[in-house]
């Protein structure tokens, strides 16, 4: 018996392991591979070893299954008379055990082991995300918004995603990556260079609000006041602040609905306004559309890009490094996003019974998945909470697992390279004169930072403008 892995980020979706062995790797609707079987059987054994050396990127590693992989965890099966079930009375939510009861919103359990979180998030059945993948549930959800792609199971899920990728998938990415490298440069160049400069609010917090703001079209005027309201959403401090916000939100996203279908600009928005909708209820399908990129896209990017900036200015000889080789940018990324995992948790609905690990998950119970605990799991990443971008490479959650992993992930890994590339163009003196402050582990309120040079090259364009 042997366990395989792809790893997700190198592959490049060319099938070849598919077309040798079907009945293990997919392709899933971001043209990536996946794995189906786990372990796999003696039988099909030879031809998975087959496409693990056809894969022409070399993304499948194969495991004999005695030597369990980090990070390849507990199966899940269908829950069986005798299995161990749920431990009696509560159980705190800092219990150290990769799965633990918190009786908090009418109980729900709260899963924060790696292997744990990948098996439930990857799971194509048994699993709900509707109505709502927050606990408790967001000013949206209270206000009757599933969010969507987010919010749905199969097979609605299936058809709202492919709308998004026609938004945020990797072509459009591609095609939007000039505009966000001048929006970027836009944005640093009016920055005040004379003195101390704040980028996180001044860099971090706006980039990938215009960013989204362009994807979606949201009327010049109302973007402004989006970072308030997706802000607000995510951490209300009462619920009157959160259905405000979700207020706001919706009358914005339908203000944007109404101005594409006077003004068509020929893009995704526009193709699916012209589709009628799925279910013959377009203005309730292009609203939720909007307000899943809106919502989705703008505080976690922001957030991400914020925690790479505070990063490469903590660890010695980072920023160095990478004003020698921005190439290396992407990987210091992915190490930031693991140990500052922007959007902390999201959560499902069990529609059968599971035994995950010693667990048994009856259907109807809540599930929490932590999957910013998850990537901090020391059963799966050695010294867990160092900073290392030379670790041995496990997928980490920051962007979740399955059927549900961010269809942004393309989008938001775009936004943070062209971020930093500029930042150390425009500015490769940059450095920081300030202590960074934090408002919590992926939030920095300030990131204050000098460059003569920056400030060299504003004079000069500030001389030639009349
Ligand atoms: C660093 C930035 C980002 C992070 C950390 C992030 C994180 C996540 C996570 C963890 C999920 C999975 C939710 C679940 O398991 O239920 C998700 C899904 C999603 N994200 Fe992102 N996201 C980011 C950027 C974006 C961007 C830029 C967009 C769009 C503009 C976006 C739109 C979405 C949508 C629509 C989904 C739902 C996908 C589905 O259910 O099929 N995200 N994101």
């Amino acid at each position: 018996m042997i366990r395989v892995e792809v790893d997700q980020a190198r592959c490049e979706g060319h099938g070849v392991c598919q077309s040798t062995a079907p009945e293990v790797f997919t392709l899933n609707d971001d043209g990536v591979a996946e794995v189906a079987m786990d372990p796999i059987s003696e039988e099909i054994t030879s031809r998975v070893l087959a496409a693990v050396r056809a894969c022409p990127v070399a993304a499948i590693t194969s495991y004999p299954v005695e030597v369990s992989p980090p990070g390849a965890g507990p199966s899940l099966t269908a829950a069986s008379a005798g299995s161990p079930a749920r431990p009696a009375g509560t159980v705190s939510t800092t219990d150290p055990s990769p799965i633990s009861w918190s009786e908090e919103h009418g109980g729900y359990w709260v899963v924060t082991g790696y292997a744990e979180c990948r098996a439930i998030a990857g799971a194509r059945t048994g699993f709900s995300s509707v109505p709502t993948v927050h606990i408790p549930p967001s000013g949206l959800a209270e206000r009757g918004v599933r969010i969507y792609a987010l919010e749905s199971d199969e097979p609605a899920h299936r058809h709202e995603r492919a709308v998004l990728r026609g938004a945020v998938g990797p072509a459009s990415v591609d095609a939007l990556s000039g505009w966000i490298r001048t929006r970027a440069v836009d944005l640093l160049h009016v920055l005040d260079w004379s003195g101390p400069v704040d980028l996180a609010s001044g860099f971090a917090y706006r980039l990938p609000l215009d960013v989204v703001s362009k994807v979606v079209g949201v009327p010049d005027g109302l973007a402004g006041e989006l970072r308030l309201h997706t802000e607000t959403l995510l951490a209300p401090a009462t619920q009157e602040q959160a259905e405000a916000a979700a207020d706001r939100i919706i009358e914005i996203a339908t203000a944007t609905i109404t101005a594409r279908r006077d003004h068509p600009v020929g893009d995704w928005l526009d193709e699916l306004i012209a589709s009628g909708g799925a279910d013959g209820d377009v203005e309730d399908e292009a609203v939720r559309a909007v307000v899943a990129l809106i919502t989705g896209g703008h505080h976690s990017t922001s957030r991400a890009l914020g925690s790479l900036i505070a990063r490469i200015f903590s660890e010695a000889g980072l920023l160095d490094a990478l004003l020698e080789d921005t190439s290396h940018i992407p990987a210091v990324a992915e190490e930031t996003l693991r140990l500052h995992t922007p959007l902390p948790s999201f959560s499902r609905c069990a529609t059968d019974d599971h035994v995950v690990g010693a667990t048994t998950i009856r259907a109807g119970e809540q599930i929490l998945l932590r999957y910013a605990d998850a990537n901090v799991d020391s059963r799966t990443y050695d010294h867990a909470e160092q900073f290392d971008v030379d670790r041995e490479r496990h997928e980490h959650l920051a962007f979740g697992w399955g059927v549900h992993r961010c269809v942004g992930m393309h989008l938001a890994r775009a936004e943070l390279r062209i971020g930093i590339e500029e930042l150390l163009r425009l500015a490769p003196d940059v450095r920081l004169v300030a202590p960074i402050h934090w408002n919590g582990p992926a939030l920095p309120a300030t990131v204050t930072v000098r460059s003569d040079i920056a400030f060299t090259a504003q004079r000069k364009i500030c001389r030639h403008q009349p």
